[in-house]
């Protein structure tokens, strides 16, 4: 069980793991001071700052679920993962960072990340829709919706404020030889395909929601490694390119097992991931909570992000009951005889998903442990 100080912490937003002015001073600020000239009043304006083009669905390679051996019933789209491409200009990819590494973002909202390895990365989510309009509206933008459901090859859209633009920030290690250690068992790990010990941002997972879009913030041009590998059915390891600086790529990250490989030689990492579900509500919503509620994740308000999962489970609840309402009424004018099973079937569907909003906001003695053992 929760002692009553653990539950306080989670509830007043877990503000002991925020981070600390002098770790701003020394990582963010001399980043930050780089992009002082960069005019953040700008509204976000998809003829000069998508750098998307339709040719791209030509060009990008996108895998399929099947050529990743992973095809189930609750996938919602044919499309695993895609290669990199372009989302944002340049211009944007530069206000948006100018916006995030604000003090004042990053005091109010950036957290210690929940299974950093090095203690020195961070995740800032739910900021963008109080504190950052043009990176809000840049990834709510129905241009760039567009542009991201293309290429997943599915209508998409976002799954809920609190999950647009999350970022990641991986601070540099001050101690060189531990990224050349890294470096060294990166390679040896990597040659030999084993997939239980390689050094990584975030280790083997599925996403909690259906797919996500991932933008690289940071110039890559000296970073080693960084790419997603994703486990294919039948258990081999494929390598996923990461996205350099304006580039995304979109995953089905809810249906494949994957892991995002620590990259070295880096002196920052920031990349922002912004998660979706299907558009048409009555596609599969296989969405949980695991790696995202506010008890495993020191970066989800407990006060802004429960409410705002209810809100969207309710939306969907919402358009399936209208659905099944009109599907039956649909069969009557055409003459049907009323199908009993078929009712339930829907009935019982609708009521499991009601049951599963709940049922991911429980939280299991082990995850509180867990919670209080990073305290
Ligand atoms: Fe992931």
């Amino acid at each position: 069980m929760a002692t009553a100080e653990l539950l306080q912490q989670i509830q007043t937003g877990n503000l002991h793991k925020r981070i600390l002015p002098q770790a701003y001073e020394a990582q963010i600020k001399p980043i930050s001071e780089t992009l002082n000239n960069v005019d953040i009043n700008v509204e976000f304006d998809p003829k000069k700052h998508l750098a998307f083009t339709p040719d791209c669905l030509q060009t990008v390679k996108r895998t399929t679920m099947e050529e990743l051996g992973a095809v189930c019933d609750d996938q919602i789209s044919d499309i695993g993962v895609s290669a990199p491409f372009p989302l944002f200009t340049e211009e944007a990819v530069e206000i948006m960072r100018a916006e995030i590494l604000r003090e004042e973002v990053f005091s109010q909202w950036a957290r210690v990340s929940f299974n950093s390895t090095t203690g020195l990365d961070c995740t800032i989510r739910g900021y963008a829709k109080p504190t950052c309009p043009f990176t809000y509206r840049a990834w709510t933008h129905p241009e760039t919706v567009a542009a991201v459901s293309a290429m997943a090859g599915v209508e998409l859209e976002v799954i809920m404020d609190y999950e647009v633009a999350n970022v990641n920030v991986a601070m540099r290690s001050e101690d060189e030889a531990f990224n050349q250690k890294v470096s060294a068992r990166r390679r040896s790990s990597l040659a030999d395909k084993t997939d239980s010990d390689i050094p990584a941002v975030v280790g083997w997972h599925n996403d909690s929601y259906p797919f996500v879009c991932v933008l690289m913030l940071s110039d890559t041009t000296e970073m080693i490694g960084g790419e997603t590998l994703i486990k294919t059915g039948s258990g081999e390891i494929v390598p996923a390119a990461g996205p350099a600086k304006g580039k995304a790529t979109v995953l089905q990250g809810r249906k494949l097992t994957h892991l995002a490989a620590l990259p070295v030689g880096y002196t920052e990492r920031i990349t922002t991931v912004t998660s979706y579900r299907a558009k048409d509500s009555t596609k599969p919503e296989t969405s949980v909570l695991k790696t995202v509620k506010p008890e495993n994740n020191f970066g989800s308000m407990y006060n802004e992000f429960y409410p705002e999962w209810i809100s969207y489970r309710m939306k969907v609840i919402s358009d399936r009951a209208i659905a099944i309402g009109e599907e039956f009424e649909r069969r009557r004018s055409n003459g049907e005889t009323f199908d009993k099973d078929a009712a339930f079937e829907k009935l019982k569907d609708l009521q499991a998903y009601l049951q599963h909003t709940w049922k991911e906001m429980e939280v299991t003695d082990e995850e509180y442990a867990a919670h209080y053992s990073k305290k």
